[in-house]
């Protein structure tokens, strides 16, 4: 068995409370993963110098993947390298709903499907200024019939979709739906009608790539119009594909629908890498107290273990990890149990120990 190296990130606020268990478990499951932790942030800065130093990009870079805790700042300059640094452009966040969670619908039954968010581009470029400083372009705008300039003093935001972005993340939502064998289809969601030309793009796009898909099913609907349908019906949606900012609030969203973001997992995927984070923040309401949820980030361990070809580890780990759901005894706090953090882990132990 070949060791496997996973730089860990235990994160801020009350994600260390989740990190060091699901790093604990991971361990006992003795699959011969090394976990490192390299320097990021303060600690860093006291070290290093720099909040990102080159130590800890190595240390990244030589990692088969990296298991990520949530961020409210101070490792955030880590998380701009896992995304853009190492090119992680598939944002991959199933919501499944299973006995015991605590969703808010009323048949949550069924409810499988994954969001496939883009998750380098769009308005996540970073590419924001004054208003003025666009002067020299002379744009008119047809819908607020002036020049830009003639709103007055304010701030803009680029939004950029290109075909190459495009391209890999929505190949990547077919192949995913290859995979899955569930239902075979993918939905493409943007705002193609408002913005004809760049979530056009994208449609345009995929339209172009499900041709290459004979096998997949392919939908599309405009975003606002996708989230009422994905309220209504969930259970009809297999792989969803979608530009940057849209996922990171449909997945939110999907969360919510299951029973909230303690249990959304995430995993972000390049062409030659991968990091794994929950989709939830820091919870700095609930930090110190040992009851924030660990399963987002039990969930995305299990992600981590499918891409290190641990695919049997990654199946007893979601098997345990339903099964405390499913007998309804050690429940989180977010799902109407008493349990503390440590509590559901050691049921999630017990669990593995069964399996
Ligand atoms: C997420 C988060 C991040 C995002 C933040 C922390 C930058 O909300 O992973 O969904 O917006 O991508
Ligand atoms: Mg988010």
């Amino acid at each position: 068995m070949s060791t496997k190296h996973v730089s860990a990130f235990l994160g801020d606020d009350a994600s260390p409370e989740v990190m060091a268990p699901t790093i604990e478990i991971i361990e006992s499951m003795n699959l011969g993963i090394q976990f490192n932790y390299p320097l990021v942030g303060q600690a860093a800065e006291q070290a290093f110098g720099t909040p990102l130093p080159e130590d800890t990009k190595r240390a990244i870079d030589d990692a088969d993947a990296t298991l990520f805790g949530s961020t409210s700042g101070n490792s955030t300059a880590a998380l701009f390298y896992l995304r853009w640094g190492k090119q992680t452009f598939a944002n991959v966040r199933p919501c499944l709903w299973q006995p015991g969670y605590a969703s808010p619908m009323a048949t949550p039954a069924g409810i499988d499907f994954v969001i496939v968010r883009e998750n380098l581009e769009d308005l996540y470029l970073g590419l924001e200024g004054d208003i003025d400083d666009l002067a020299a372009l002379n744009y008119y705008s047809r819908h607020a019939r002036a020049n830009l300039t003639d709103l007055g003093p304010g701030k803009y935001a680029i939004k950029a979709i290109t075909e190459r972005g495009s391209e890999r993340v929505i190949r990547y939502a077919f192949e995913l739906a290859r995979e899955r064998k569930h239902m075979k289809k993918v939905t493409v969601t943007c705002k193609y009608n408002m913005l004809s030309t760049a979530d056009g793009l994208f449609l345009d796009t995929a339209e172009r790539v499900a041709q290459e898909y004979p096998d997949i099913s392919f939908e599309h609907f405009i975003v606002d119009d996708f989230l009422c349908r994905m309220i209504a019906r969930p259970q009809d949606l297999d792989v969803v594909v979608t530009p940057n900012l849209y996922g990171d609030i449909l997945s939110d969203g999907a969360a919510g629908m299951i029973g909230g973001l303690g249990l959304a997992p995430s995993g972000c995927y390049g062409e030659d890498y991968a990091y794994f984070e929950s989709a939830h923040g820091t919870a700095p309401d609930i930090a110190g107290q040992n009851v924030i949820n660990p399963t987002a980030t039990l969930l995305s361990a299990a992600m981590m273990l499918d891409y290190l070809d641990f695919v049997e580890a990654a199946k007893h780990l979601r098997r345990a990890i339903a099964a405390v759901y499913a007998a309804g005894t050690t429940l989180p706090k977010d799902q109407g149990g008493a349990a503390t953090t440590k509590a559901f882990c050691d049921a999630v132990q017990s669990q593995l120990a069964q399996l």
